[in-house]
Formats: structure tokens, C-alpha cells, sequence
């Protein structure tokens, strides 16, 4: 059965790339890429393959030459930044190929908010604080169901992370105000995660919208509320606690 590879490249780092996705656009004979977020030094990779900007096309184009590429049996890539599965739009590009006989081969990357969280030094849950991370966006266009208002998110006082929102910055501070935070919890964007021009700004629900109104930060950024940015209080892990036994390692106390 003919294939099409759904590849994620990473964030934007040249070398956050996975070995498998590497391979396959060497060896691709098409690639359709995701315009201005794919790293130049990952197109180059490509050595014989030809390249379409899908920045430039509407979905009906791009199933078109996946498709026809795909049934002459070419190795045919549409490559994703960060991880195809979060905001790629690969559902309906994978059903549509299926009706036509098509199979996909789905290929993992790492996604923006993992690079904002390395970039950021730090982990997303921490005891004591909390155990969970929200990944959501901010409504403009596309709509959010109405139970997952921020506001409604905001009440877990969870991580929460947010995609494609940077220019929603003032909606995103409101709505987690009016679900409970505090106008003191902590905010950090992060704008092009992992590229050599990465930016970091932090602040809180306060004066956040000010600060990256001021860096003029409009797109490209992972948007992160959370108790978890530069917290004192939180509590060490019990994983490596000395008092704690596990199926790996006795306590140590005796
Ligand atoms: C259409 S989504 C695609 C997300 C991508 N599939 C991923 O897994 O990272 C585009 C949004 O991802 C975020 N994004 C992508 N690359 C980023 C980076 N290097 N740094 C910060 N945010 C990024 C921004 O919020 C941007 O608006």
C-alpha cells in the first residue's frame, strides 16, 4: 500500500530531530514542509527531493500532491514543526488519503512547549504545587468548547500551556484571573524556543501583557502559566527520597 510519512522536525534546533525523521527527508523524493517554522539547515537535509511550501497552499493542494506522489510510490514527507499531533492539522489530511487508499506513517517530534519548558530550566509539575499540565489555546478563529473556557482550566490551578495565544496575551490574563489565580502567579513566554534569536520573558498575571508588549512578541511563543516558574515552595520527589523503597532500591534509612 502507497504511504504517506507525517514528520515532526522539532522546534526549531537543527539537531532536536529525531534520527528516523532525519532518514526520511534525506531520502525523500517529496517533502511538503510547514513554511517559516521548519529550520533552513533541516530543508537542506533534503538532497533529492522537491520542496513545496505548504505555507503557501490551501488543504485541497496539499492532499493533491501527497496523494499524487503517493500513488506513484515516491517517499513522500509532509513535515511538521515540533510534533505533528498538536495544532498540525494531520487528521484530516490521514482520513482523507485513507479514502483513497493511502496509508500514513506518523513520525513523533518535540513539541514547542517541551523546548520552552527545557529553555526555562525547569519541570511543568512539581510536588507539592501540582501534577498536571493543560495544554490548550486561547479562542480567536478556531473555537474552544465552551467548558474549556481558560477560566474553567484556570480552576485546576494546573500548568497551563498555551499554543498560537501569544497575541491573545490580555484574554489569557483575564480568564486565569476570573478562574482563580492570583494576579502574582508567575508567567513566562517563550518566543522561538530552541532557535539562536529564543527569547524569554517573565512576569505574572500582572504586568505580563506590559513586558511582551514591550518585546513586541506577537507570534512563534509558548505562552506558560504557572506556580511551577521559579517556585521555592515546592516539595523534593519521593522517587529519590532515602526514606522511600521502590521496586528498583531499598530505603536507605535503616
Ligand atoms: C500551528 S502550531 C504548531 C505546533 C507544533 N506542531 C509543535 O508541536 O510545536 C504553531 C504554534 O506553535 C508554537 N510554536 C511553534 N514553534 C515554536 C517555538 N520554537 N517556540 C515557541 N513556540 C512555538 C507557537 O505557539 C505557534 O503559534
Amino acid at each position: 500500500m502507497s504511504n504517506v510519512f507525517f514528520v515532526g522536525c522539532g522546534p526549531g534546533d537543527p539537531e532536536l530531530i529525531t534520527v528516523k525523521a532525519k532518514k526520511l527527508i534525506q531520502k525523500a523524493d517529496v517533502i511538503v514542509y510547514s513554511g517559516s517554522l521548519i529550520p533552513p539547515p533541516i530543508l537542506k537535509l533534503c538532497k533529492k527531493g522537491k520542496l513545496y511550501d505548504a505555507a503557501g497552499l490551501v488543504r485541497e493542494e496539499i492532499f493533491e500532491i501527497l496523494y499524487k506522489n503517493a500513488k506513484k510510490d515516491k517517499l513522500v514527507v509532509r513535515l511538521h514543526d515540533g510534533d505533528p499531533s498538536i495544532y498540525g492539522a494531520i487528521k484530516e489530511q490521514i482520513d482523507n488519503l485513507q479514502e483513497k487508499g493511502i496509508s500514513s506513517t506518523v513520525i513523533p517530534g518535540v513539541t514547542a512547549f517541551l523546548a520552552s519548558a527545557a529553555a526555562l530550566e525547569t519541570q511543568l509539575t512539581l510536588p507539592g504545587i501540582t501534577q498536571t499540565i493543560i495544554v490548550t489555546r486561547a479562542e480567536s478563529r478556531t473555537k474552544v468548547p465552551k467548558r474549556e473556557k481558560i477560566s474553567e482550566l484556570a480552576k485546576h490551578k494546573a500548568t497551563l500551556i498555551f499554543y498560537l495565544s501569544v497575541h491573545l496575551l490580555s484574554d489569557i490574563v483575564t480568564e486565569s484571573i476570573a478562574g482563580g489565580y492570583k494576579k502574582s502567579t508567575p508567567v513566562a513566554v517563550v518566543y522561538r524556543a530552541s532557535w539562536k534569536d529564543q527569547k524569554i520573558v517573565k512576569g505574572t498575571l500582572g504586568d505580563i501583557v506590559k513586558k511582551i508588549r514591550n518585546e513586541k512578541i506577537t507570534k512563534t511563543a509558548i505562552v506558560i502559566v504557572s506556580n511551577v516558574i521559579d517556585s521555592k515552595t515546592y516539595e523534593y520527589s519521593k522517587l529519590y527520597d532515602k526514606k522511600f523503597s521502590h521496586g528498583y532500591r531499598k530505603s536507605k534509612i535503616k
